[in-house]
């Protein structure tokens, strides 16, 4: 078999949706209008949208044959079982409750598990994990490897967990710890994998403790990928067997169905415990709805379970995740610092490393993320000081790294089009000296990334 260099996209597009040319003038005045939030740009006035790959992808053919299957009975619809059966194929978990999305399965769990005085470990919580941890008065405490905290550290499984903090916590803290969670891929650490070692130590340190172990899961296929590729023993094997492997170690998992399982939307609550998967369905039926549809229609149902067969096929997960390296070496190549290794579903740049005459407090992350809509269109996501500075006192500090996240659609965007992307970027860089900080000049006392108001520091 000769072997090529160029990896394609394992599909033809069957059906497309345009997007709008803008010029750099209309961007200008949209950007005024939205106070240089890219959170209040209409998607109307962009022209490729990196904001997140979460519920943004684009759905197969099967997928949107799968939706006139749907059932929409109240209760026991046949949707929910064909659901329950794809979920169990790849985490066979005795309880799966399905939720409207990933933070939902987050706010039913952290209600029954947390609380004052309770702390809940993990490699790093994403930000409305963190949230629902802390909004029930827990605390919660993340524990990645000192390599995931270092964007040029070169290690294969960035989103390990430090095993030894762990344990040092548990000994400390063991009775306030009601469950360890691993998040895989690590998104909030740069869409870093975590090996199936290390999601076994993790296990049997919870073993020892007697600790439940639940996995946050969203992007698991991406991160089973990685394993394949880069873990030892793991090459010849099916992702699915891995995907097992992974389930196999966890009492349960939170889900957001809007990444890997291919969904617009949806999310899942799984479980083993029976008392606490009882405990969950009583909060469930409160807010999301009955135990068989959570807060989805049966079509959403039918969609999500055929998206769990289709992302698990290597040809798909070759593409993606090579398709994700390209456009973060393009950028590497032209000289712009990236966080690297490059993650599964998102390329992060450096913003505080590009743009060293922007102080942390005026947000480089911020301003590289509006100069790359207002030059090309693309929108991108700060995460950074502007996204974690904010105290609860009111104060306000440097974020350990300021980041712009170019997070990628599945099967969305064409390489012509990242290309194009990539060159934005190398525009943007080329007169980076020129680009200005920011000071916020309105913002809500929580979660201000959404909705603050900017203004350029002249
Ligand atoms: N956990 C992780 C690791 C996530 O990345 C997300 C969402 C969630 C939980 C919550 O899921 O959005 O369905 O409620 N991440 C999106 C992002 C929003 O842009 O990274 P949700």
């Amino acid at each position: 078999m000769p072997t090529f260099r160029t990896v394609i996209e394992p599909f033809r597009i069957h059906s497309v949706e345009p997007i709008h040319m803008t010029t750099p003038e209309h961007r200008l005045a949209a950007l005024d209008r939205a106070g240089f939030n890219l959170f209040k740009i209409d998607a109307q006035d962009v022209l490729i949208d990196l904001l997140t790959d979460s519920g943004t992808g684009a759905m197969s053919r099967d997928q949107w044959a799968a939706l006139q299957h749907g059932d929409e009975s109240y209760a026991g619809s046949p949707s929910y079982y064909i659901f329950r059966d794809a979920v169990r194929n790849l985490f066979p978990f005795e309880h799966v409750i399905p939720t409207h999305q990933g933070r939902a399965a987050e706010r039913i769990l952290f209600s029954v598990l947390g609380g004052p005085g309770k702390v809940v470990p993990n490699n790093t919580h994403f930000d409305t994990t963190r949230a629902n941890v802390e909004y029930t008065g827990a605390t919660a405490v993340d524990l990645v490897i000192d390599e995931g905290r270092d964007p040029q550290a070169d290690h294969p499984f960035k989103g390990n967990m430090n095993v030894e903090a762990l344990r040092a916590l548990l000994l400390e803290r063991g009775d306030d710890v009601p469950v360890v969670f691993m998040t895989i891929t690590n998104n909030s650490g740069g869409g870093q994998p975590v090996s199936l070692a290390n999601l076994r130590a993790v296990k049997a340190v919870c073993d020892e403790f007697g600790k439940l172990f639940f996995l946050d899961a969203c992007r698991f296929a991406e991160n089973a990928w990685f394993i394949r590729e880069r873990e030892e023993g793991q090459h010849d094997r099916d992702v699915v067997d891995i995907v097992r492997d992974i389930a196999s170690l966890a009492d349960g998992m939170t889900m957001s169905a809007k990444k890997d399982p291919m969904g617009n939307i949806g999310g899942w609550l799984a479980m083993n415990d029976d008392d606490l998967a009882a405990a969950c369905r009583e909060l469930l039926i409160l807010t999301e709805g009955f135990p068989t549809y959570g807060g989805l229609a049966g079509r959403d149902l039918e969609a999500l379970a055929q998206g769990l067969k289709e992302v698990v096929d290597h040809d798909y997960l070759n593409y993606r995740i090579r398709s994700t390296a390209y456009v973060g070496e393009a950028l590497k190549q032209i000289g712009i610092p990236v966080l690297s290794p490059i993650g599964g579903h998102a390329v992060y740049i450096d913003a505080r490393a590009l743009l060293p005459h922007i102080d942390p407090l005026h947000y480089p992350g911020q301003a590289l993320a509006v100069a790359l809509y207002e030059m090309g269109g693309v929108r991108t996501c700060e995460i950074g000081t502007v996204m974690f500075g904010q105290q609860s006192d009111g104060t306000e500090v440097a974020a350990p790294l300021d980041l712009v996240r170019l997070a990628i659609p599945r099967r969305t965007y064409t390489q012509s089009q990242m290309d194009y992307v990539v060159e934005v970027c190398e525009l943007v860089a080329a007169t980076s000296e020129q680009l200005k900080g920011f000071r916020i000049a309105e913002a809500p006392a929580r979660l201000r990334h959404f909705t603050a108001k900017f203004e350029r520091v002249i």
